[in-house]
């Protein structure tokens, strides 16, 4: 009779914080950003993006454009056309994120900003197929590249298609704020293009563990790639719901099947192929930010 009434409240508290954040997590992921809209919240750390449309009015009108790069190629095509057939049924394709992220590299090592997204929206379908908790990583996801694509359709759309030409336009025109966000500008595009900049470091290396380790744990994988990444950028809640998504996650085996590989070994070698990819394009832009002292921005 004793025992139950003693170790109820012990259970109690152990369930208790745990109900705490699966609650938070639901409430989290039950948000539902309109449209994917410029207005969106920024779910993720809880502050508003304060985006406000458009650019400063203070740009000369007509001025000199920098010279257009050649859309090419710097990879090697045989580094990412691994022989696989397209994953029937399937929205996430392992092939398209290969190609895109390798079409963002010019010859000239510069990253274009249309084909680095396009990358994202195809690493967001395989956010997606990682579980539903994953949703509020993969809207934050989302709102950034809804805030660049804006830029890039917008007044100055010509200057932010690199990286280096954004990075250009910006600091000569007093965008990048080094040491706040105030809440009166949009976030410029050098720091929202750094918020995915972090958050590809963390699935590459996830990617990567996925590739290398046979018959490892995926959660956990996914959990210290993202200890050593995002982590430290995130406040304790986030991190909390980040926990419980990885817990939440498909095993090794069920990813090896979302990227259609018959064998575990050709899943690996197609991991593996695409985290070189990923690999060239996030060097170079940490390149880019570290030499403008970016890499902290607010
Ligand atoms: C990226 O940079 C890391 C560390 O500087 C280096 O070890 C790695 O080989 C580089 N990868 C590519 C593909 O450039």
């Amino acid at each position: 009779m004793g025992a139950p009434a003693r170790a109820s409240p012990r259970l109690c508290r152990l369930l208790l914080p745990g109900g705490a954040f699966l609650v938070l997590l639901l409430y989290l992921s039950s948000l539902r950003l309109p449209e994917l809209h410029r207005r969106s919240a920024c779910i993720w750390g809880g502050q508003p993006c304060h985006w406000l449309g458009d650019l400063p009015p203070n740009e000369e009108e007509g001025e000199q454009l920098p010279p257009l790069p050649a859309p090419a190629q710097t990879l090697d095509p045989l580094l990412w056309q691994t022989p696989h057939p397209p994953c029937r049924g399937q929205h996430f394709q392992i092939w398209h994120l290969q190609s895109a992220f390798a079409a963002s590299l010019t010859p000239s090592r510069e990253v274009l900003i249309g084909e680095y997204l396009k990358g994202w929206k195809e690493l967001t379908k395989f956010m997606d197929s990682l579980g539903t908790a994953f949703g509020l990583i993969t809207r934050e996801t989302w709102s950034k590249i809804t805030i660049m694509q804006d830029y890039q359709s917008g007044q100055h759309g010509a200057h932010y298609r690199t990286l280096q030409s954004m990075v250009t336009f910006e600091l000569a025109n007093g965008l990048v704020n080094f040491h706040s966000l105030p809440a009166t500008h949009p976030p410029s595009g050098c720091r929202t293009l750094l918020r995915l900049h972090r958050a590809l470091r963390w699935l590459q290396l996830f990617l990567d563990k996925l590739g290398s380790s046979e018959g490892g744990d995926a959660s956990q994988m996914c959990a210290s790639a993202y200890q050593e990444t995002l982590a430290p950028y995130h406040s304790w809640w986030v991190r909390q719901a980040a926990a419980l998504a990885f817990l939440a996650m498909p095993s090794q085996r069920e990813l090896y099947g979302i990227i259609c590989a018959e064998k575990e070994q050709h899943a690996r070698t197609t991991l593996l192929a695409t985290v070189r990819i990923i690999a060239h394009v996030y060097n170079i832009t940490q390149e880019v930010f570290s030499a403008h002292e970016m890499l902290e921005l607010p």
